[in-house]
């Protein structure tokens, strides 16, 4: 039996940047997201991340407005989003994970005065799901900075950020007081010391490392979700707050204690975000990586203080895959779309090679509860998968049924053995645009949306095999998987 508490929130996810489209309606101003291209695979062997762009291709693809940039179409949610609600409500939702795009409220990011227009928009869609009782489950930076912060400033590498993000946060927090009861900062933080540009619009300046980017750029996130601590703690107290990471487990090779050292070191790398933004404080072993790798934060004073004074309610995760690692071979014959690692050979892949663990849910579930004892949501979970549309509109995705069970019932053990888990929202209730290839083909949606990588489609919406599972599942709260 599993046993899942009262109350649980039950739902799916998305981002505006890869489910919204509209990328320059009613105001809408573009982000770092909307001038990455699909590149052709060819093009792809060039980039060791294929969402992100260089300062040159960024300004040159701002005017680009033939090549294929699936992430300014998302799946149309802008125009949908009564009939994908509606959608999630048939499903039984409770809660529904979504980001504000800080483009459609601020531009360029350093406006003085919102747009209008794009509050309204974020008006009607939490009042959409309110009318389900759907719990709006909102983050505010979900990989996209605005763009001209990006061109500016170079993106979260520069201290004002935090400035223009909290006048952001301040204007939605506001907005939506009473309204909204748990606030994300910043999506997957921890991707920011893999991919500056895609965590934080930061462009990798020449002779200056990516690790000295990114770890300065962590530093003001980590600040800047401070402020929206005190903010929500000041305008609307009966909201939460939650950090957000990619829950990377690493496991070694082998039980040679030198793997099992470089499994330790890297799972300690990947808890860092989560050990400031909940413990308040740099940890110890951070000062020694940062010297290791000539790394320096530069702080100022008053940063300890208030980090410590304005930890977050709640951690939330993504969880797709475990790693594997050794501390001689190379990491980087399988992975996901942050970072490789070495094929694992008692896990299946995806069809994208992402390796499947349930098992590991359980152990990143008891490592975070054990390490901070605090409510932990997961907000992304799922496959990517080819999926096909039949002559009926009928989608048979058994795989996916079986991906989500094995991983709900992780879940639940984890539960039974005392971490306690407050909510899971899938990745992604609806199809959408995938994150790192831009590719609409990979798809994670219990709805699905006819369109192809190119944007040729009818946009309709079609419920999938999944979609009757999940309802099941919710309606039981999680006993009939
Ligand atoms: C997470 C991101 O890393 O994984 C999402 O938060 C993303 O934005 C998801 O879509 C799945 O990854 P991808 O690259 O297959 O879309």
């Amino acid at each position: 039996m599993n046993q899942f508490p009262k109350g649980f929130l039950w739902g799916g996810a998305s981002a505006a940047s890869q489910y919204e489209g509209a990328f320059d309606l009613d105001g809408k101003g573009l982000s770092t997201a909307d001038v990455v291209p699909r590149y052709t695979s060819e093009q792809r062997q060039k980039y060791a991340h294929p969402f992100e762009v260089s300062k040159t291709d960024a300004l040159r693809n701002m005017n680009d407005f033939t090549s294929n940039y699936p992430k300014r179409r998302g799946s149309d949610f802008y125009h949908r989003y009564r009939e994908d609600i509606k959608l999630m409500a048939d499903m039984g939702f409770k809660a529904f994970r979504f980001s504000i795009a800080w483009t459609r409220i601020f531009p360029n990011g350093d406006d003085e005065r919102p747009n209008e227009a794009g509050l309204q928009f974020y008006d009607r869609v939490i009042d959409e799901c309110l009318k389900y009782n759907i719990e709006p489950v909102i983050t505010l930076s979900h990989y996209e900075t605005p763009l001209h912060l990006a061109l500016k400033y170079n993106g979260w590498s520069d201290r004002r950020l935090i400035a223009f993000f909290t006048r952001f946060a301040e204007t939605v927090i506001t907005r939506f007081k009473g309204k909204v009861k748990y606030w994300i900062t910043f999506n997957e933080i921890n991707g920011i010391s893999m991919t500056p540009y895609t965590g934080g619009g930061s462009f990798i300046p020449a002779g200056r490392d990516a690790l000295q980017v990114g770890y300065q750029a962590a530093h003001h996130q980590f600040l800047a979700s401070a402020h929206v601590k005190e903010l929500v703690e000041e305008i609307d107290p009966q909201a939460k707050v939650g950090c957000m990471m990619a829950k990377m487990v690493v496991y070694p090779e082998t039980n040679d204690p030198a793997d099992i050292l470089e499994a330790q070191k890297q799972n300690d790398l990947n808890n860092f975000f989560a050990d400031v933004q909940v413990k308040g404080k740099y940890p110890t072993f951070m000062q020694h990586y940062f010297s290791a790798h000539h790394v320096t934060i530069k702080m100022e004073p008053g940063d300890k203080e208030y980090l410590m004074a304005h930890t977050c309610d709640f951690i939330s995760i993504s969880y797709y895959m475990s790693y594997t690692v050794s501390a001689t071979a190379k990491a980087d014959n399988v992975g996901g779309n942050l970072r490789t690692a070495i094929r694992n050979p008692h896990l299946e892949q995806s069809e994208w090679g992402w390796e499947i663990d349930p098992q590991g849910l359980i152990w990143g579930l008891r490592d975070l509860y054990d390490r901070y004892e605090k409510p932990i949501f997961i907000v992304e979970n799922g496959l990517g998968a080819k999926d096909t549309l039949t002559d009926m509109h009928e989608i048979h995705d058994q795989y996916r049924i079986d991906y989500l069970r094995a991983h709900i019932k992780a879940m639940a053990t984890a539960i039974a053995e005392g971490v306690e888990v407050i909510g899971y929202t899938a990745w992604s209730a609806v199809d959408l645009v995938s994150m790192s290839g831009s590719d609409m083909s990979k798809r994670y949606g219990f709805v699905y949306v006819d369109v192809d990588d190119f944007g040729n489609g009818s946009y309709n919406r079609y419920p999938k095999d999944s979609f009757y599972w999940y309802k099941k599942v919710i309606a039981s709260n999680g006993e009939e998987l």
